[in-house]
């Protein structure tokens, strides 16, 4: 069934396996491959290099001499010794020992594991001196186990069995620790964290590939519910059709929707885990437009092409909940103090005889009426009302919204960098550094408020889009700003560069989705707010 993204993924997940060892290595070898971090000119003598060497009399240091190879980032080299624990030894460079973080890490696995994958070795010993990752193995074995699940994902549901064959994974991976390392138990619960971050992603993912042809607004009320009936009773969701939305008042979402043929869907979904008594509440909201054609303001077929994407963050808040429940299922969290509230309001932005018309006034809930200039700016009008429902309905302390909402963040950021938008300090800097701790690459924006003027419309209270082009990542903030209220802690992550991979697979990433975004914001959330 093409619809069962969950099921799809654990069935996925399932061929993967990983393991932590204090064993030796070398007598108690597991897989074909045997891969040595080492750091940037280090003498390597005293450490496992040195003993690999020895091993094979000293073949590994000529083949590292002959090919140059000195420890930098990025760098490899591969020997076949005969008549050793392991067919292949792979060293790679971790660059300079001071610069060694986490992400870092990550990456320098992932790109060892494709680099296996490519030569169709699929299984996997990895000698690790935890050391200068930090005293924490459960963080080093949470971020192992997300390179190890992340760059094993492929989407692949619409590939015949004889396209899939020709791509191999490394499907087992065992850690090696220093022996004697206590708290090997810390490895395996940071393992199972890191999991379940992976599906999340996995998740986000699958859903942002599906071709929008598959992907409605009821598919992802159809998730939703799938999420909701695992978690057993710890996240419910709430789905309101186009009646409902009406009777709302959401004139703004109801518009953008309106050209399609598919109904739209404003999903309302809960985790209420907090101790009884005060709570704080935090809310997420994510772009949900299943296809973005631009609607009567038509995008070139260029533009179009990747615009199943566009619902990128309501992918990503899904996700989120996914990640929540099994931790808190599994245990690998407290019950986190607060109320955690996520809203997807899903259409699809299509022209047709019913669609919006360039110069259609619309009302969002809030009262606010928009005239709506240019039909391809809808991501910001379908947001107005779900900031609105949030504002008035559920009242949170933080508000956070992802959404691929400008091609001028891609502009001003790359394809590489969130753009965050905020107006309160602390959350900002709260969302960069679980985004920075995580390796997801954001960069600060300023909400700079003379542009708002920019808006203002003849006819209406705000029109949609800025006159000029310049600054649109801004003016699209600003436009969301005004469905805020001042008093709550709002963040907007501008998604749309970093959602789609259209290079090459790059470390953690495959090529098409990211799920960017589902790590720092589960981060967020587990950490204090
Ligand atoms: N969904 C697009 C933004 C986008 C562009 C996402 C590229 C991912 C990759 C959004 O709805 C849009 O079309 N924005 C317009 C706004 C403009 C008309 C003010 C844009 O960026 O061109
Ligand atoms: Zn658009
Ligand atoms: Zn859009």
């Amino acid at each position: 069934m093409l619809t069962d993204y969950l099921g799809g993924i654990e069935k996925k997940l399932a061929s993967f396996t990983l393991k932590f060892s204090s064993e030796d290595i070398l007598r108690q070898p597991s897989g074909q491959v045997l891969i040595i971090p080492v750091f940037e000119e280090e003498d390597t003598k005293d450490l496992f290099l040195g003993r690999v060497d020895r091993r094979l009399a000293g073949g590994l240091a000529r083949k590292i001499k002959t090919s140059r190879f000195q420890g930098k980032e990025g760098e490899y080299t591969v020997l076949s010794p005969s008549d050793f624990a392991y067919e292949t030894v792979i060293v790679i460079g971790l660059g300079k020992r001071k610069q060694a973080t986490l992400p870092s890490l990550q990456k320098n696995l992932a790109r060892a594991l494709r680099y296996l994958a490519g030569h169709h070795l699929t299984s996997a010993a990895f000698s690790l001196d935890p050391t200068p990752y930090g005293p924490s193995l459960f963080e080093i074995s949470r971020f192992l186990a997300e390179a190890f699940f992340l760059t094993g994902y492929q989407f692949d549901r619409y590939k015949s069995e004889k396209t899939k064959k020709k791509t191999s994974q490394v499907t087992a991976l065992t850690v090696y620790l220093p022996r004697r390392q206590k708290n090997l138990d810390q490895c395996d619960k940071g393992a199972a964290f890191g999991r379940i971050v992976a599906k999340g992603v996995y998740l986000s993912r699958d859903l942002v590939n599906e071709p929008a042809d598959h992907m409605h607004p009821e598919t992802l009320v159809k998730t939703t519910q799938a999420i909701t009936k695992a978690s057993q009773g710890k996240v419910v969701a709430e789905v309101l059709d186009e009646v409902q939305c009406r009777r709302l008042g959401m004139g703004a979402f109801l518009g953008v929707a309106q050209g399609s043929e598919r109904p739209p869907r404003f999903i309302i979904i809960k985790m209420k885990k907090g101790k009884e008594g005060k709570r704080q509440k935090i809310c997420l909201i994510g772009k949900s437009i299943t296809f973005d054609s631009g609607g009567l303001s038509l995008k070139p077929s260029e533009a179009m092409e990747t615009m199943k994407i566009d619902m990128a963050g309501g992918a990503t808040v899904l996700a989120v909940f996914k990640v929540m429940a099994d931790l808190s299922s599994q245990k690998l969290i407290n019950d986190f103090a607060y109320d955690l509230y996520g809203i997807l309001p899903a259409c699809e932005n299509m022209p047709s005889g019913k669609a919006l018309r360039p110069g259609d006034i619309v009302t969002a809930l809030n009262g606010m009426t928009i005239e709506v200039l240019n039909t391809d700016a809808e991501g910001r009008v379908a947001l107005a009302d779900a900031l609105s429902y949030a504002e008035k309905y559920l009242q949170p302390d933080y508000l956070i919204d992802l959404a691929t909402l400008t091609g001028a963040i891609m502009i001003a950021l790359g394809e590489e960098m969130t753009g965050l938008f905020g107006n309160n300090q602390t959350l900002v800097d709260r969302v960069l550094a679980a985004a920075r701790g995580e390796g997801e690459a954001i960069w600060p924006m300023p909400l700079y408020q003379d542009y708002l003027s920019k808006m203002k419309s003849d006819l209406a209270d705000l029109k949609n889009v800025a006159a000029g082009r310049y600054g649109g990542a801004i003016t699209g903030a600003l436009f969301l700003s005004e469905f805020v209220k001042k008093e709550t802690a709002w963040a907007h992550l501008d998604i749309a560069g970093v959602s789609y991979n259209s290079g090459e697979v790059n470390g953690l990433l495959a090529k098409g989705a990211t799920g960017w975004g589902v790590r720092t914001l589960v981060r967020l959330l587990t950490s204090k707010l």
